[in-house]
């Protein structure tokens, strides 16, 4: 036998060496919610270890982040008032744009503070843009909503907008308005390759989404694999800095195509489901929760991911110390 790979199995000091992916703090990013009016961080009970903070909880928890050597926070919005237009998503005095001036002063330097550009969390429908007289999702009316918001975001610190409302033409649209404004510099994450999944579920309570229906008339059907390559083009072509593929773990083929043919970063976001299915089979004591923690936000890393948006980021970054 010429052949024995378990030659570079055979102790820990060999395995680690023949590691051909590692898991660095610098690449995950943590999505985190801040919930108008809260004095008190509020449980998800969907995703146990998961909160709604106040502004309070939330410098302590972006304090936590930087120090544990993450690369971002993805910051989403949860206000007291939605309307149809989701009129809070472009009021600079709501609660998503507040939090982005108390997390740019926080820990701007250290960590990149990024936006979620979607009208989801605003709408009293809750649907990613606003709706026409038929109660469809306008498409291009959507989009003056969104070049609105992303002047309002821009202008409040983000750093980096997550564009994940699945609007065709999105990308241009929101680089056009930047530009008007004078934030050339500002960069855009697409989330080009966004699935209408199941496991969104908890974060529709995190986010307390009011949504009736679901959104397959712009998020992607789960069975195509091509349409998430031609997204991944279009959002390129648009001027996307960054893209993104979600959810992570069961589009992983997705993810390796757009890694293979991206010319710009690739990243995934390991989404609420993925999360709250790991800590439940833990909390039973059916998996190793650590183990499993590592293994799939390494799997992301392996099938090709630069980043990875994950809720358990800064814990994460605290066991690769
Ligand atoms: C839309 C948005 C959603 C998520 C992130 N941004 C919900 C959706 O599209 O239904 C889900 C993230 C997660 O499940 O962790 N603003």
């Amino acid at each position: 036998m010429i052949d024995r790979p378990r030659r570079l199995r055979a102790t820990p000091a060999m395995r680690r060496l023949v590691s051909e992916t590692r898991v660095h703090p610098a690449e995950l990013v943590l999505p985190v919610f801040v919930r108008e009016g809260a004095t008190e961080p509020v449980p998800i009970s969907s995703m146990p270890g998961v909160v709604q903070h106040s502004l309070d909880s939330l410098r302590a928890a972006l304090v936590a982040a930087a120090e544990a050597g993450i690369g971002g926070v993805m910051l989403f919005g949860v206000p007291e008032h939605k309307d149809a237009i989701g009129s809070g998503a472009t009021d600079p005095s709501s609660i998503l744009n507040v939090a982005t001036r108390v997390a740019a002063e926080e820990v701007g330097g250290a960590l990149v503070v990024q936006t979620d550009l979607c009208l989801d969390e605003f709408t009293d429908h809750g649907h990613c843009g606003v709706l026409d007289p038929l109660g469809r999702v306008d498409n291009d009316a959507t989009l003056d909503r969104y070049r609105e918001m992303a002047v309002v975001q821009a202008a409040s610190g983000s750093q980096l907008l997550g564009l994940s409302g699945m609007m065709d033409g999105q990308v241009a649209a929101v680089r056009e308005a930047l530009d008007d404004a004078g934030f050339t510099d500002t960069p855009i994450l697409g989330y080009a390759a966004k699935y209408a999944s199941a496991f969104y579920g908890p974060f529709r309570e995190a986010v307390q989404s009011s949504l009736v229906g679901d959104r397959r008339t712009y998020q992607l059907d789960p069975a195509n694999r091509r349409e998430g390559a031609r997204e991944i083009d279009l959002d390129v072509a648009e001027g996307a800095d960054i893209v993104m593929v979600k959810p992570a773990m069961s589009y992983l083929d997705v993810l390796a195509d757009a890694a293979a043919s991206s010319p710009v970063p690739v990243w995934a976001y390991q989404v609420s489901g993925e999360y709250a299915m790991i800590e439940a089979a833990a909390a039973h004591g059916w998996i190793d929760r650590r183990r499993a923690v590592l293994e799939s936000v390494l799997g992301i890393r392996r099938a090709g991911a630069d980043a990875v948006l994950t809720y358990w980021a800064t814990e994460l970054a605290e066991w690769l110390r």
